[in-house]
């Protein structure tokens, strides 16, 4: 897959019928997990979660918990699904780490933190997105990625699991599977594309990954087909976070020996564990009918909130620890792991 500078420009100014593409606030830093450790908190590592404030520490599947949400911090105000990524921290030479924050996406000014949802019926730059897919339906939830992979290799079963180093917010060229060796003006992109193939029949697995796979041959984007197996094709569930590394892009501040100072909250250095969770939760078939009437940021099916209600959606953290000053050791104890 190669993206140009060119087609991106097109996709940012798409017109009306293209690809269901939001941003969502930040709705708590904490150390929960309901899908991989529910029940536990605190969780192994330190996450940044988005979506309907019915999050907790479990989110039970028989119970559809989204619905009991009052707010969501997403743009689009009957999405209460919870979307979920590990946070960054940059590592000092005197070996304390620092939060690294979070920015919007260009055009979503105002919205704090958080990150960019898509939902795709087709690949990016084909803006009719006319194929059918089927949405998820009510405790659906899934995981992509390997927290402990470390190597190119370890990630092979997994597409697209990406970072782009921003020279401003408009670069999506080159993508890596690992962290950028040099800093990055306009800060880190990363981007987790989940599975678009279903079993048709579970909502979750015990690793939250087998009853979900990737098409036959090809990608989603190139329209490859769902195998009998996961025959049940379901929207591209992609997300994109930019993390505002500007602050620590002095080199100076960057090991002598040349490496990168970045490293995921579980202390991963490399990338390779980018990873992402995602529970479900639209209002009823909200997500189907903007899935059979497809759209670009402004949805006719759909109803939407500003900037200023999205933000306003939080909620309390459960885990109290240090989450903003310069710390000893990742929340969990992870020191960072460098070794490929
Ligand atoms: C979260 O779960 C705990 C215990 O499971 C419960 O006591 C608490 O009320 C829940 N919080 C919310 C906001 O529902
Ligand atoms: C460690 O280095 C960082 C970045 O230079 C600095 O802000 C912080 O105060 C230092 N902490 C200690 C304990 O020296």
């Amino acid at each position: 897959m190669k993206w140009t500078p060119t087609a991106i420009a097109l996709a940012l100014s798409a017109p009306a019928d293209a690809l269901l593409r939001f941003p969502c606030a930040q709705l708590v830093i904490d150390r929960l997990d309901p899908l991989v450790t529910p029940g536990t908190a605190p969780s192994p590592h330190l996450h940044q979660i988005l979506g309907g404030n019915s999050f907790n520490v479990t989110m039970n599947i028989e119970k559809d918990m989204p619905k009991e949400s009052t707010c969501t911090s997403c743009q689009f105000s009957e999405d209460f699904s919870n979307y979920w990524t590990a946070t960054l921290y940059f590592k000092a030479k005197n070996g304390t780490y620092k939060r690294v924050g979070q920015k919007p996406n260009v055009g979503f000014d105002g919205v704090n933190g958080g990150m960019t949802v898509y939902y795709m019926q087709d690949g990016l730059y084909n803006f009719a997105q006319t194929s059918k897919v089927t949405a998820f339906k009510p405790g659906f939830r899934m995981f992509v990625g390997d927290v402990n992979a470390r190597t190119p290799e370890q990630i092979e079963r997994f597409r697209q699991l990406t970072f782009t180093c921003l020279q401003d917010m408009n670069t999506r060229d080159p993508q890596t599977l690992d962290f950028p060796t040099k800093p990055c003006p306009a800060g880190i992109m990363t981007a987790v594309r989940f599975p678009t193939c279903w079993d048709g029949v579970n909502l979750d697995s015990p690793d939250h990954m087998a009853h979900m796979a990737y098409p036959e041959y090809g990608t989603f984007e190139s329209g490859g087909p769902c195998p009998a197996s996961h025959p049940v094709r379901m929207p591209q569930l992609f997300y994109e976070v930019i993390w505002d590394t500007k602050p620590f892009n002095d080199k100076s501040l960057w090991p002598d020996d040349g490496s990168q100072p970045f490293v995921w909250s579980f202390g991963d250095g490399t990338g390779y564990a980018n990873h992402g969770d995602y529970l479900f939760g639209w209002q009823g078939d909200a997500l189907q009918r903007a899935m059979d009437s497809p759209c670009y940021q402004n949805c006719p099916t759909l109803k939407t909130q500003n900037a200023a209600a999205m933000n306003k959606c939080t909620v309390p953290r459960v885990v109290r620890e240090d989450i903003d000053g310069w710390v000893r050791e990742l929340p969990g104890g992870h020191q960072a792991n460098y070794r490929k």
